[in-house]
């Protein structure tokens, strides 16, 4: 994997943007696959920026969605299916026909599961992927131990994730469902580029156990090591538990200009 140190989240979030640009430039239709969180708002924004300056065109883009919370209703402002609308789609100027994602309502949720991992199959699979990380390591809603192998199903979340994510839920714990619908570890690796994004000293210890660590279920995101492409873009506060932050800084500064992320 590649690991890139920049000195802030919007260096992260324009340095992603323009990957996603530049993808869209050859492949306008692509699919790219989006993250909930606060992580991921620079890139969102730096896009959105792009097409602003009409330096790209993503009239034709589409977008999957990574995980969504079981039992909140799609209108509910917290189901992920109404955070992205706000925070991609309508940004982008997109329509609802271009978004997919599982339905976190079904009354039949492994059905809705199978059917979310054929409907991207059938979409020829995502071509970027957005990551945040979770303080437990945890990418969509992996959380520690997930098979590696992993397809879209449903999982319970940890406490501590429930505690990080109540901050979305007037911080009341209690309204953070338990339960969630995520791609799988195996469904993430099908894309073809992995980009995670984490900042800030909270993600410090994960980013290295991703990076550095083992590949470990324990760390669902060290799966990112099996990938053929998988990109690591961390901001100083996120790099700081990394032994070879130094290597990584000198073998980003000196790799090929076309190479691009
Ligand atoms: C949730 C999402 C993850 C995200 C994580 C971190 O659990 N399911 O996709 O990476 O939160 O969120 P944040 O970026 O706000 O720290």
């Amino acid at each position: 994997m590649e690991v890139v140190i920049v000195p802030d989240a919007a260096a992260g979030g324009e340095l992603i943007a323009e990957a996603m640009a530049e993808l869209l430039r050859r492949k306008p239709d692509a699919l790219l696959g989006v993250a909930t969180g606060s992580t991921p708002l620079p890139i969102y924004e730096a896009l959105a920026a792009k097409v602003s300056a009409g330096a790209v065109d993503v009239s034709r883009a589409r977008i999957a969605q990574l995980d969504e919370y079981v039992g909140l209703p799609a209108e509910h402002p917290e189901s992920y299916r109404s955070v992205l609308r706000q925070q991609v789609l309508e940004p982008l100027g997109l329509e609802a026909k271009a978004f997919m994602g599982p339905d976190g309502t079904a009354s039949d949720v492994r059905a809705a599961c199978e059917a979310y991992d054929k409907a991207l199959e059938d979409a020829g699979g995502v071509d970027l992927q957005l990551l945040g990380i979770g303080t437990d390591g945890h990418i969509g809603f992996n959380e520690p131990c997930s098979s590696l192998a992993s397809r879209t199903r449903i999982k319970t979340l940890t406490e501590q994730t429930r505690i990080d994510n109540a901050r979305f839920f007037d911080g009341d714990i209690e309204q953070v469902p338990h339960h969630v619908i995520t791609q799988g570890i195996g469904t993430i690796l099908d894309a073809r580029h992995l980009v995670l994004l984490a900042t800030g000293e909270g993600k410090a210890e994960a980013v290295a156990a991703t990076v550095e660590g083992p590949v470990a279920a324990v760390c669902p995101a060290s799966a990112l090591q099996l990938h053929p492409h998988a990109t690591v873009v961390v901001d100083e506060a996120a790099a700081s538990e990394l032994k070879l932050a130094d290597y990584f800084r000198h073998t980003y500064a000196n790799k090929p200009d076309w190479q691009g992320i």
